[in-house]
């Protein structure tokens, strides 16, 4: 397999990560099932904790082994103040997190039902003043990395700054295409990997995904705008991953559900450190398939994140797909 996407120095002992995303307070109300519009459900529980595809990732890939760094913004309240404390008490870099006093920290409100699907409304907030001038200001930690992660929290000159930097630096760089937004067509010349749910795949290819078929004509699509591989979903408890005309099948692990949020960061999380230690693209893959598996099983986006011994141990007890 082509691992042409590896960084020259894979392989090592600690993998540096970069996120550029967002950092958010996630309010989920746990219930039976989801409400329809106008309509009011009870919910279980409430959990009332940090979230942001960018903040959950950067803490899911820092509990795998990475030294991971955040560049993102929060609001100047109290919420930023504490979504900083917590990143930082989970080991994250957040010195190039900036502070804002334009607008409050980003907030997402949850609604999770009894199989794990969700409805999900946010404020961007503070995630919105993240600058190209920001993004320039963490250039040597951003060529320094041997993973950039990105998603669609964070205004797109940024993103695009980021990639150019990291990819003209060969830094690997990974897009979790979240929230879905229509193709951003300049930013696909310094992607290297990316992994999309169907909704977000769909957004950006305009092609449905329903089972393994369509969401291998949807991956063919898209890998046309040159990257080197993408991974989506099938549909049938499968992930597909496609590159260089190679395609390879991650039946997702069987295990309980008791809260979704947040899996596909801890996928992103998994591959983006598989990747920075010099893993093949499969195994990269099947780290990620791991972290999401455990992630569902466990409470809160961010507390839920599994720990790299934790992954192991599914990955040697519990074969992919088995039960
Ligand atoms: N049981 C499982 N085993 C392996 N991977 C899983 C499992 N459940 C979920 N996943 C992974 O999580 C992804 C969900 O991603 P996504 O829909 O983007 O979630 P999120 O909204 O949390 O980002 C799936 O595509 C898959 O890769
Ligand atoms: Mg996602």
């Amino acid at each position: 397999m082509s691992t042409q996407w590896k960084k020259r120095n894979a392989s090592q002992a600690t993998p540096k990560v970069v996120v550029l995303g967002g950092i958010n307070r996630d309010y989920v109300i746990l219930g039976q099932r989801l409400p329809r519009a106008g309509e009011t459900v009870l919910g279980q529980e409430l959990l009332v904790g940090p979230g942001g595809k960018g903040a959950n990732q950067a803490v899911g890939a820092h509990r795998l082994g990475a030294e991971v760094s955040l560049i993102g913004a929060v609001g100047s309240d109290a919420t930023g103040e504490a979504l900083l404390q917590g990143l930082t008490e989970e080991g994250v870099d957040v010195s190039h997190v900036s502070i804002t006093s334009k607008s409050v920290s980003g907030t997402a409100l949850i609604l999770v039902d009894s199989t794990g699907e969700k409805m999900i409304g946010t404020v961007v907030g503070a995630n919105r003043h993240v600058t190209v001038a920001q993004v320039r200001k963490a250039r040597r930690v951003i060529e320094a990395a041997d993973v950039l992660l990105l998603q669609f929290e964070i205004p797109m000159p940024a993103l695009r700054e980021a990639a150019r930097l990291a990819y003209r630096a060969g830094v690997t760089v990974i897009l979790d295409a979240g929230p879905p937004i229509k193709s951003p067509e300049i930013l696909w010349q310094h992607i290297h990997i990316l992994r999309a749910n169907a909704t977000e795949a769909e957004a950006l290819s305009g092609l449905r995904i329903r089972d393994e078929r369509t969401s291998r004509r949807a991956g063919a699509t898209l890998l046309k705008r040159g990257l080197q591989a993408v991974i989506l979903p099938t549909e049938q408890e499968s992930d597909l991953m496609l590159w260089n005309g190679s395609e390879a099948i991650l039946p997702w692990f069987q295990v309980k559900t008791v809260d979704a949020t947040g899996a596909g960061d801890a996928f992103a999380a998994g591959l983006a450190v598989g990747l920075g230690e010099g893993l093949s693209l499969i195994e990269a893959g099947r780290l990620g398939s791991a972290a999401a598996a455990l992630k569902i099983t466990r409470k809160g986006a961010q507390a839920g994140m599994p720990t790299r011994q934790q992954t192991h141990h599914l990955l040697l007890t519990l074969p992919q797909g088995g039960s």
